[in-house]
């Protein structure tokens, strides 16, 4: 496993139940690092254009609506094999199937508001982390 880097973000519904703090603990405690961060009220166009590659599921125009209402905190993890870890302290997109003890499985209410969202390859975490962040807004740990 080697270093990676991947892009989390805190979703609007848990931002709105204040565990913001609760969900960086879980990063850090897994050994992940932050090393960018912004909060931010994502546009219509932001949030379909990250979310493209779902564009043509019946979900996609609910999905939008959901990531634009209201602010989330978007943020680069880094450590030993980061996208996997993320994935596992996420749990699964539908909270009733997430496993204890995960981030979902605590904090989210629905498929839909599901409290994270976490770069699923290293292609899309390439591609996720360049979408929300330049290179000189990234801060590796030494
Ligand atoms: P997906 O990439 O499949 O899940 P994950 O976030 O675990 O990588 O889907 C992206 C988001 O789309 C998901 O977090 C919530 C939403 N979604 C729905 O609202 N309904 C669905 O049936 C699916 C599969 C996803
Ligand atoms: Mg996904």
């Amino acid at each position: 496993m080697s270093i990676e880097r991947t892009l989390s973000i805190v979703k609007p519904d848990a931002v709105a139940k204040n565990v913001i703090g609760e969900i960086y603990s879980r990063f850090e405690k897994a050994g992940l690092s932050i090393v960018a961060a912004k909060m931010k009220h994502l546009t219509q166009e932001e949030a379909e254009g990250f979310y493209a590659e779902h564009k043509e599921r019946p979900f996609f125009a609910d999905l939008v609506a959901f990531m634009t209402s209201g602010p989330v905190v978007v943020q680069v993890l880094e450590g030993e094999g980061a996208i996997l870890k993320n994935r596992d302290l996420m749990g699964a997109t539908n909270p009733k199937e997430a496993a204890a003890g995960t981030i979902r499985a605590d904090f989210a209410d629905s498929i839909d508001a599901n409290a994270v969202h976490g770069s699923d390859s290293a292609a899309s975490a390439e591609r996720e982390v360049a979408y929300f962040f330049n290179d000189n807004e990234i801060c590796p740990r030494g």
